[in-house]
């Protein structure tokens, strides 16, 4: 991709880009939220026509003018945010827009060779099953297998394990790194730079839509990648932790259990209380009940047993945010205040008040670091880190009592993620309740003051953060159960 400049009203998405793959390299493209990665990506899978700049291929010039003709000249793209159709089953998603329906004759023969081409790059999937039962970590693999399936030579992943698990993480990195061998050319995003280091072989790097650079891993560590991004050091500490009032229970699960597919429940008899001032993490691999226990708490899925308290303003930081936590077609200043908009100062006697509305919005878009062009903007055009932000803004700005924060800082860069902990440990100090649920480890370990671990729909540990052992709670967040972690006492659990 050569000199390439891509405009939005209000923003230069991209500006004068170079970015070269060759042919088996997995190259990591960086940057902070807004940098323009994922613009730079739709230019080349063709969702998007560059403003100016040119693409070539193996040497000649290329012109994309549709999504389809970058597929038929071998360039497929694993989306931030799927694009899968929940009600069809995997095979049907694959072959979704192929003129020759042939295989509605043969589904059976379709399963089989889906089966086939997914085992030989270690993704374990079922054709048959329909895309609303997977998790997440699942969809993506229908996705990878949708580009292998029309047969990518360069293979685009935006982001692609912000949503898996350590495990799954190791499982897609062992796929890439065969799919490489074989002299596929992968692009690969992500803000773990510690994962980038180890799994590309060059990394470019776009700081305000620019190139800054593009460097060897070998030659690079994290800090220097870090400065290349935000152009300064970024410090990752556990900050002290304020002194406590008297606790108070103020989210309570008594035996709640959820039926899920296949007779199997969702989740099993969890009890659970969360306190004033403290964070209680749930970890464990995605998959095994999270999305259930999150939409039972905030009351979108009825229980079958047990009950749920909780006291005070409950705030729903939620996993899906394009689901669940906006509406795309709303503007910013819109998304910030839906639940607020129908009070005072935003209404007076039955009329909004635009303007008050603005400027709550402008000052929540400043304090959270919100990297828009204005606030009228519609969410759906803020990269996928800044729309993170705006729900993180609406949800933490209302003094919450508490909190339910479901993978919080997924898709967002490092100084981003570090700001949010900042946030809820603030929140935590103020007096709030906190349940995280995130799949990520690393996360949990930072935030929380106990953890339980969710595993098949139960949990099957306790552990306090403080003198939690990692290896143990990896083994049981495989289903295992390390003896000595099982009856840590509790200094709240009477
Ligand atoms: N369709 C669009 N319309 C208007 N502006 C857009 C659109 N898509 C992206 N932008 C803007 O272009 C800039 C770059 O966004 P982009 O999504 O490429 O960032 P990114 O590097 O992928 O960030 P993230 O890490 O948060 O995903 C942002 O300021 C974003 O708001
Ligand atoms: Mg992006």
């Amino acid at each position: 991709m050569i000199d390439i400049t891509k405009r939005f009203p209000g923003v230069v998405a991209n500006q004068g880009v170079n970015f070269a793959v060759q042919g088996g390299e997995i190259h990591g493209l960086l940057g902070e939220n807004g940098a323009g990665k994922t613009t730079l990506m739709n230019i080349l899978c063709g969702l998007y026509r560059p403003d100016q700049g040119q693409i070539q291929l193996q040497g000649r010039p290329v012109q994309f003018h549709r999504p389809a003709d970058a597929i038929a000249a071998g360039i497929g793209m694993v989306h931030q945010h799927f694009q899968l159709v929940e009600r069809f089953t995997v095979a049907e998603n694959l072959v979704l827009g192929e003129r020759k329906q042939l295989w509605r004759d043969n589904p059976k023969r379709l399963h089989q060779r889906l089966r086939q081409l997914a085992s030989r790059y270690g993704l374990d999937l079922d054709p048959a099953m329909p895309v609303w039962q997977l998790s997440v970590g699942q969809q993506q693999r229908v996705e990878i297998l949708k580009a292998l399936y029309r047969q990518a030579r360069v293979l685009i992943l935006d982001e692609p394990t912000a949503v898996l698990t350590p495990q799954e993480t190791q499982g897609l990195i062992a796929t890439l790194q065969q799919l490489a061998a074989q002299g596929t050319s992968i692009i690969f995003i992500s803000h773990k730079l510690n994962e980038v280091l180890a799994v590309c072989d060059r990394i470019t790097v776009l700081r305000d839509g620019q190139t800054m650079g593009t460097v060897a891993a070998a030659d690079c560590d994290t800090h220097r990648l870090a400065e290349m991004m935000v152009g300064r050091e970024v410090d990752f500490t556990r900050p002290e932790r304020a002194s406590r009032d008297r606790p108070e229970p103020r989210l309570r699960l008594e035996a709640v259990s959820v039926q899920g597919h296949h007779q199997r429940p969702a989740l099993d008899a969890i009890s659970l209380t969360v306190h004033s001032g403290e964070i209680v993490g749930i970890a464990g691999v995605d998959g095994n009940g999270q999305r259930e226990l999150e939409e039972v708490i905030v009351g979108l899925r009825p229980p079958n047993q047990g009950t749920i308290h909780s006291q005070g303003t409950l705030a729903h930081i939620p996993s899906d945010r394009y689901t669940m936590g906006l509406i795309g077609a709303f503007s910013v200043t819109e998304n910030l205040l839906l639940r607020d908009y129908r009070y005072p100062p935003f209404q007076r006697r039955g009329m909004l008040r635009p303007k008050v509305m603005a400027q709550q919005a402008m000052t929540l878009v400043n304090d959270y670091l919100v990297r828009t062009p204005s606030v009228q903007t519609p969410s759906r055009q803020l990269s996928g880190g800044n729309a993170q932000k705006v729900v993180i803004a609406r949800e933490l700005s209302r003094q919450p009592q508490v909190i339910l924060a479901a993978q919080p800082t997924r898709g967002l860069d490092v100084g981003a993620i570090d700001y949010v902990h900042a946030q809820l440990m603030a929140q935590r100090d103020a007096g709030a309740a906190i349940l995280l649920i995130s799949t990520e480890l690393d996360e949990i370990l930072r935030l929380c003051d106990r953890i339980a671990v969710l595993y098949e729909g139960q949990i099957v540990g306790w552990a306090n953060a403080a003198t939690a052992n990692v290896n143990h709670l990896g083994l049981m967040m495989a289903g295992k159960h390390p003896p000595e972690t099982l009856s840590i006492p509790m200094a709240h659990d009477r």
